[in-house]
């Protein structure tokens, strides 16, 4: 059974200059110990989705459809009972690590005061946990660091301070908003290979939100890759990594830089994701893409479902499946 299952969820915000659908009609499902990766350019709804699934969105802010974690409907639960699902069973690292520190207090009262909070522990052993937990994120002399302010620590050890926080009540789900984007390249590989133990070690399911697809693909088993709110392709990481048959999803990937690319020039998407408040008839990626066509400026193309259990909203066909049907007709 799915641990957590997402039907047509949908995020729209009123606002003076109109209605903006931030998320448009996501579905996905993540299984316990799996991990999934959001990936999108700004504003492409990632960050949203998220706080859908948490009731973290603005006040402005509408949701539909549902989301079902452990058989309950995480957007029609009241705030009593999410509250304890928040700091219990799914737990969230924000796009800016000061999100969860209090800038004023010492770093080790503030884990303390989580476990006193939602596990009842007295003050020793939520100390001791909470000096573990240091220790599982490789917080180097984890003892005296709980008595130090989280702007003593370096950008790498406060994201580790902010991993430790969230996994102190052991979630199922952790969600991982960016995590590593306000770090430096090797700070990022030793955050990115943390988290990839403490799957393993917790068992914990992941849901990596980045708009970096080479970081995705170092830590998910599967991929929903957005654009203007919507599902471009979604898929299992190899599928979307080694073949990915989106137009978009092929223009993030040639975005990347790889250390085996022969030409090393980096290809950015030209121009830029439209604007919510007046999305074009038809495809949301038209106006960017290499392979449009007259169809993707009249009619929306539908999320189809092909033969690798890969899903693509997209009227063009990548040459290698229009081969292989080939192939496939002409056998007897
Ligand atoms: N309270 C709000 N009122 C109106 N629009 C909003 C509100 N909050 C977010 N949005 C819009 O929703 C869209 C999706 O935002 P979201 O934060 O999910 O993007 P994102 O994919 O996380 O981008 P980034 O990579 O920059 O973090 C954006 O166009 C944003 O401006
Ligand atoms: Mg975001």
């Amino acid at each position: 059974m799915s641990l957590l299952t997402v039907n047509d969820l949908e995020v729209r915000f009123n606002t003076p200059d109109g209605e903006v659908v931030a998320v448009n009609r996501l579905n996905f499902s993540l299984q316990a110990g799996e991990t999934l990766g959001l990936v999108g350019e700004s504003g492409s709804g990632k960050t949203q989705t998220a706080f859908a699934l948490m009731g973290l969105l603005a006040k402005n802010g509408l949701v539909k459809g549902s989301a079902i974690f452990s058989g309950q409907n995480l957007l029609t639960l009241p705030d009593s009972e999410m509250n304890k699902i928040r700091a219990n069973e799914i737990a969230m690292i924000f796009q800016d690590p000061m999100t969860s520190l209090n800038p004023y207090m010492k770093v080790g009262p503030q884990l303390v005061e989580v476990l006193q909070h939602h596990k009842g522990m007295n003050k020793k052993a939520a100390f001791a946990e909470s000096v573990r937990m240091l220790d599982a994120v490789k917080m180097p002399e984890a003892r005296q660091r709980m008595s130090m302010y989280p702007h003593e620590f370096s950008g790498g050890m406060r994201q580790r301070v902010v991993i430790a926080m969230a996994l102190l009540c052991q979630p199922g789900l952790l969600i991982a908003d960016e995590p590593t984007t306000a770090l430096d390249v090797t700070v990022q590989a030793q955050i990115m290979a943390l988290l990839q133990e403490l799957k393993q070690d917790f068992g914990t399911s992941i849901i990596l939100i980045s708009h970096d697809l080479g970081i995705i693909a170092g830590l998910c088993d599967k991929v929903l890759v957005m654009y203007a709110g919507q599902t471009m392709e979604y898929g299992t990481t190899d599928a979307i990594f080694y073949n990915p048959s989106h137009p978009y999803t092929q223009a993030l990937l040639a975005s990347i830089p790889r250390i085996d690319s022969h030409c090393g020039k980096l290809i950015s998407i030209p121009g830029n994701p439209p604007n919510l408040l007046n999305l074009p008839p038809g495809c949301p990626f038209q106006e960017r893409c290499q392979h449009t066509s007259s169809n993707c400026q009249h009619s929306q193309p539908e999320l189809k479902t092909f033969a690798d259990q890969r899903q693509r909203a997209c009227f063009w066909q990548p040459e290698s499946e229009v081969e292989s049907e080939v192939e496939s007709e002409a056998k007897p």
